[in-house]
């Protein structure tokens, strides 16, 4: 069996390769096809390894394995599996999807103990994502393969809201098998958002279906899937969603409230962190698949002028530590020019007494959101996972993340890991922010509710960073309750000590986010498929008052 980084081997830049792509030379000079390096899977796992007793490294990855009710972990000499791995498969599994006799996906989630379906029956993108993880890591790549392809086949359907059009790029916030008894045929229905509780745009699902795109390449090496002219075209419709060139003056994405996992009113609208780190990671990966010809070679051009513009505007601008708090709150306001240094006339009034509680001496974070005269503080948990995981964090800052989480263990994972966000919104502000929405009450769902599912991410994160102790303390937190629960899928209360008030029972991404984090620990090179190595040569931090021409 050969090593996962040197399958790979393609007629162009490989994924590994382009995954240390030096973005500077890219700007100016074509890419060349270079002699193979190490990748950064055979790189880092001896560093990422220590601590790591029983791992012998990456040789022994799992591959081709059809498993049908023991994961593949339980094989492995020194591993005692949880008893709830086998419970969690075999769930899992339960919840898979078929049409016309393949798998393509996995139900949101198979809830028998309530009516109340709603679109839960429906196999969503976002949801899908540690399912396929889960499934690519024991060697099971064939339901993800058709799950990319039967979704780039619904980007092609027409999509509308009333009489509104959507862009072409969109990919389905989730889709349905439907069987017809009479023609004896399955079909594909897919919900763009103009079913949706609110009418919400999927913008994460075709970030998600990108890097999930990745993920298959570089766990199976096969390249011949992203290397198709559909998935060339399918990476480019939805990146030309992102990138035209128009009246925006930041690098980040402008959105509409309630378009990514937080998918309902939440004030999370703007420039929300959890877009802004899901786009750049989407960025990086496209930018490892695509092929410099035709239209591709502009695609690339135009994705590393923007990763280098929203990197610098991200770690300069959403990123918040004591430091910096302090800065702000000293700023003064008004300023005209470029010579100013609070650029997005914050108001110093406008932060709110909990930070400067929250903020330990030692941590940081990207903040929520940045725009004019607007600083959301909240902390969010992907959007700073997923930084992390993308590079879009320097090592510095990812340091810092992972030092707040210790810092603030109670708050932010509490008795169940992880909050969506924190801290909640409450009273006026719950009124006025949410329209008074009784799902998203204080601590409930994603109102500073916990959910189970991003256990995978902030396991993948510590393994990145070298800290997986603090994974263990999370899993261990979800393997005294999740099973015993049934697998909700978020838990309320300050501590989320409570399942939560409509949580559903047998939540799949519940399911797989804790197989994925369990797989991930056992066998830390699995990190390779959902994270991005630190571009060595993008330039560093510059203070704010630097990045202006000075007049
Ligand atoms: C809820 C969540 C959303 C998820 C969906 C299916 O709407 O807010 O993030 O994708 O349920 O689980």
């Amino acid at each position: 069996m050969e090593p996962l980084g040197l399958r790979a081997v393609g007629s162009h830049c490989s994924l590994s390769e382009m995954d240390d792509l030096d973005l500077t030379r890219a700007l100016d000079k074509p890419r060349l096809k270079i002699e193979r390096k190490r990748s950064f899977d055979e790189r880092s796992m001896s560093e990422l390894s220590a601590g790591y007793g029983r791992h012998d490294g990456l040789h022994d990855s799992p591959r081709g394995r059809s498993v049908l009710d023991t994961p593949l972990s339980s094989a492995r000499n020194c591993f005692e599996p949880h008893p709830m791995m086998a419970e969690a498969w075999e769930a899992l599994r339960r919840s898979m999807v078929f049409f016309r006799g393949h798998p393509v996906g996995t139900l949101a989630a198979v809830d028998n103990t309530t009516d109340e379906v709603l679109n839960y029956d429906q196999v969503f993108v976002r949801d899908f994502v540690p399912s396929a993880l889960a499934f690519l890591m024991n060697g099971e790549s064939d339901i993800v393969k058709h799950f990319l392809l039967k979704t780039l086949q619904l980007q092609d359907s027409e999509k509308r809201v009333d009489r509104f059009k959507l862009g072409k790029g969109v990919m389905p916030a989730s889709f349905k098998v439907r069987h017809d008894p009479v023609r004896e045929m399955d079909h594909l229905v897919a919900d763009f958002g103009e079913t949706a509780i609110g009418r919400v745009a999927p913008v994460d699902s075709g970030f998600w279906w990108i890097i999930l795109l990745r993920a298959y390449t570089k766990s199976t090496g096969d390249l011949t899937l992203s290397e198709t002219p559909e998935c060339q075209k399918g990476i480019k419709l939805i990146l030309s969603l992102c990138l035209a060139e128009g009246f925006d003056t930041f690098p980040t994405l402008l959105c509409a409230d309630g378009c990514s996992m937080i998918d309902r009113r939440m004030g999370v609208y703007g420039y929300p962190i959890e877009i802004q780190a899901l786009f750049y990671m989407a960025l990086r990966c496209a930018l490892s698949m695509l092929k410099p010809d035709g239209d591709g070679r502009e695609c690339i051009e135009q994705i590393t002028k923007r990763l280098h513009a929203l990197s610098f505007h991200m770690r300069n601008y959403f990123w918040l530590d004591y430091q910096q708090l302090n800065d702000i709150y000293r700023y003064k306001t008004e300023e005209y020019s470029h010579t100013a240094v609070n650029k997005f006339n914050v108001m110093p009034d406008s932060i709110p007494d909990w930070v400067f509680d929250f903020m330990p001496l030692r941590g940081g974070y990207f903040v929520g959101n940045v725009g004019p005269a607007h600083m959301d503080f909240r902390w969010f948990a992907l959007g700073n996972c997923v930084s992390i995981l993308s590079s879009l964090a320097t090592p510095d800052q990812s340091m810092a993340i992972m030092d707040l989480l210790e810092h603030r263990w109670a708050e932010l994972v509490g008795e169940m890991p992880l909050k969506i966000c924190y801290p909640c919104l409450e009273g006026h502000e719950w009124r006025i922010i949410t329209g008074c929405d009784p799902k998203n009450t204080r601590w409930s769902y994603h109102n500073g509710g916990s959910w189970p599912v991003l256990l995978w991410q902030l396991t993948a994160a510590c393994i990145k960073t070298g800290r997986p102790q603090i994974a263990r303390r999370a899993v261990d937190l979800i393997e005294s309750r999740l099973h015993r629960d049934c697998w909700p899928e978020y838990y309320d209360g300050k501590l989320g000590r409570y399942v939560g008030k409509q949580a559903r029972k047998y939540q799949t991404w519940s399911i797989a986010g804790y197989l994925v984090a369990k797989m991930l620990l056992e066998d830390p090179s699995h990190i390779g498929m959902i994270s991005l190595e630190e571009d060595k040569l993008m330039k560093p931090v510059i203070k704010r008052s630097a990045s202006w021409p000075q007049l």
